[in-house]
């Protein structure tokens, strides 16, 4: 990854549970910043990082990542104190990922998705163990057409317990929730197509990664490099059966559609009515009216 160093804060994003910050960078780069201070933790950033590097390595569309050094003085101007409060906290190394301008957040009723595609990502998901990416809180981006993929924070719960983290590995994957999951994803083709090209190498290439500095002082590991080194087992054992251990059912509770009330009014609820529905529907339709005449 590359080192930038932050040249101004532009704003909050508030929309994000980790209050990120768009920031431009003496690359004249505009980024989504994530702080070190900020309370998920620095195990949020390295996951960003395990699994950002290697999504993209796979052929997945992820914003390219960064890390940017931050100086706080930048932030003197910015008057929301919880804001100030974070970039005090996080001055030094951060995490910043290439800001899509004019991006939309994933709709399901509004774009769809290939068996294919969708395919891939869940079985990303599965490999990661990523519990981000429900139709509460897609993290996918739209963007010139194409889906991104964005904030892989909350993935590898195994590296919160390392003493447990071969059972935690080996647990399945429940994609019921999953934002994908009504788009029919074809994940033993993704399996077939990207499995063998999860190695021991490239694991440990993007683990090197990885600054020092956000895996210093681990508990259990004398030296960073022993700690860059537990991430490959668990995610190298999960890519070779996770596909036989996804676990779909319907979702736990019925989908709320993400569109706005003046466009829903019009709209049929979730799931979408199928092709068998659309043809009972046109068959009964034209029956009901001639009732009523
Ligand atoms: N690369 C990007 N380009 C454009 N917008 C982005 C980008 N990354 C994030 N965003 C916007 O910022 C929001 C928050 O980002 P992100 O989900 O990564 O933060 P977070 O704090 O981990 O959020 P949460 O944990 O609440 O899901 C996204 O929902 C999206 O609207
Ligand atoms: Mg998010």
């Amino acid at each position: 990854m590359e080192e930038v160093v932050a040249t101004r804060y532009v704003t909050p994003l508030r929309e994000g549970g980790s209050l990120p910050g768009i920031v431009e960078a003496d690359d004249l780069g505009t980024y989504v910043m994530k702080f070190t201070g900020a309370g998920q933790g620095r195990k949020t950033l390295v996951a960003e990082v395990i699994c950002g590097e290697l999504g993209r390595r796979l052929g997945l569309r992820i914003p390219e990542l960064v890390t940017i050094q931050l100086d706080p003085v930048i932030g003197l101007a910015e008057p929301d104190q919880e804001v100030q409060e974070l970039l005090k906290a996080s001055a030094g190394l951060n995490l910043g990922m290439d800001y899509l301008p004019g991006s939309l957040g994933f709709d399901p009723l509004a774009y769809e998705v290939g068996p294919e595609e969708a395919g891939r990502i869940v079985w990303f998901d599965a490999l990661i163990n990523n519990v981000d990416r429900s139709w509460r809180n897609p993290n996918m981006l739209v963007w010139h057409g194409d889906c991104w993929l964005i904030d892989h924070g909350a993935t590898m719960i195994w590296h919160h317990n390392w003493p447990g983290a071969e059972a935690s590995a080996a647990k399945p994957y429940n994609a019921s929730d999953h934002v994908l999951a009504p788009f029919g994803p074809d994940i033993a083709a993704a399996a077939a197509e990207l499995a063998p090209l999860v190695t021991e190498e490239l694991l440990t290439e993007v683990a090197a990664e990885v600054p020092d500095a956000w895996l210093a002082d681990e508990p259990g590991f004398g030296t960073t490099d022993e700690l860059r080194r537990a991430y490959v087992a668990p995610l190298l054992s999960r890519a070779a059966g996770i596909h036989e251990r996804v676990v779909m059912e319907a979702p736990t509770r019925t989908r709320p559609s993400q569109a706005p009330g003046w466009l829903t009014e019009h709209l049929a609820p979730w799931p979408h009515p199928t092709k068998q529905d659309r043809a009972a529907q046109a068959h009964t339709g034209p029956a009901t009216e001639e009732a009523g005449r």
